[in-house]
């Protein structure tokens, strides 16, 4: 039987963190093993906000060395470019044919802006592009254009998938047929989230996060940052209430934890001694997909010809569906 269709957009918009990986990365990686996933790189999302040629092209390299390094497997799993297939975005402009400008204006990204605009006693679009308005759309073609199946996202993305059910259903109501599937959201949970160098989620604009690449020094320079109690060597400690804990929890085995669960509960350990053993369980889990990147940033021949193949196969399955759609509503015959 065929596999479902799994298919994510990945915004080249800075390195990744640990958050990131453990959040995002990871799960949607493992979730290859089951779909046939294509994941792209969602460059021209990024353009409304990152307008320096060089910077965003390095981001991009950034983030597909990133995938790449953490185990995305490039023969089974198709990585391209958005940019790379012409055809999204024609799919885009017919999308908004049928998109009331009433449910853009609904979209949070958008809203934000407003308020901000109002509070500031500024117009309301004040900084607002029509790339952003109509933000929702071209991910909805995104998704539209290969009739996925699931589309793994955060809970920051819950409205965007369902203005792109909106907008698919109404297609189909009006043609009278599943011109478009209608794809399911996968909404990752905000359980097991990542606790940042202060104890608040880890976030990048909360500037406590703790990228992935970083070099062993720099690693364990930020690692001795996390923000603990005043607590003396010798007083036993609470691991629940802990920062450092936290974190090690999401890397160490069973063994490894209720060890360290001793140490704090016995007392005669200090908080350097617990972010130092911290820092070695990042360091050997990091280390091989540390090299991997490293290596991979080195040979962006490589990268390219990735992106090339993934988007060559990509787009092969887009050219199809663009001219099912055009028969079907009315342009070309044949
Ligand atoms: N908007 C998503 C984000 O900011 C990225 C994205 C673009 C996407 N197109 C998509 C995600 C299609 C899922 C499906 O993270």
């Amino acid at each position: 039987m065929k596999k479902k269709i799994a298919l994510t957009g990945i915004k080249p918009t800075g390195i990744p963190h640990l958050g990131n990986y453990l959040g995002a990365i990871k799960p949607a990686i493992e979730l290859t093993k089951n779909y046939d996933a294509l994941y792209f790189i969602a460059d021209y999302h990024a353009v409304n906000s990152i307008r320096d040629a060089k910077i965003l092209r390095e981001m991009i390299y950034e983030v597909a060395a990133t995938w790449l390094a953490c185990g995305l497997d490039p023969e089974k799993t198709v990585l391209y470019q958005q940019s790379a297939i012409p055809e999204t975005f024609e799919l885009s402009t017919f999308l908004m044919a049928f998109t009331p400008k009433g449910l853009m204006n609904r979209a949070h990204a958008y809203k934000a802006m407003v308020q901000k605009n109002t509070l500031n006693k500024k117009d309301v679009d004040d900084g607002v592009n029509i790339g952003l308005f109509t933000y929702p759309i071209l991910m909805a073609a995104d998704i539209l254009q290969f009739d996925s199946d699931v589309v793994p996202v955060g809970g920051d993305q819950a409205q965007h998938l369902e203005m792109a059910i909106d907008i698919a259903q109404s297609i189909n109501h009006n043609y009278g047929t599943e011109l478009l599937k209608i794809p399911q959201p996968l909404i990752r949970k905000n359980t097991g989230i990542v606790t940042g160098l202060d104890g608040r989620k880890m976030s990048k604009s909360y500037d406590n996060t703790i990228p992935l690449f970083l070099p062993p020094k720099k690693l364990r320079k930020l690692i001795m940052k996390i923000v603990t109690n005043s607590q003396t060597i010798d007083e036993p400690k609470n691991p629940d209430e802990c920062n450092v804990f936290a974190l090690y929890k999401l890397f160490a085995d069973e063994n490894q934890i209720s060890e360290m669960r001793q140490k704090y509960e016995a007392g005669g350990m200090g908080w350097g001694h617990a972010k130092q053993e911290l820092f070695e369980l990042i360091n050997a889990h990091l280390s091989p997909y540390r090299d991997k990147y490293n290596e991979l940033m080195q040979n962006k021949n490589y990268i390219d010809k990735i992106l090339e193949d993934g988007s060559v196969r990509a787009r092969e399955i887009v050219v199809q569906k663009m001219k099912f759609i055009r028969q079907n509503i009315g342009l070309f015959s044949k």
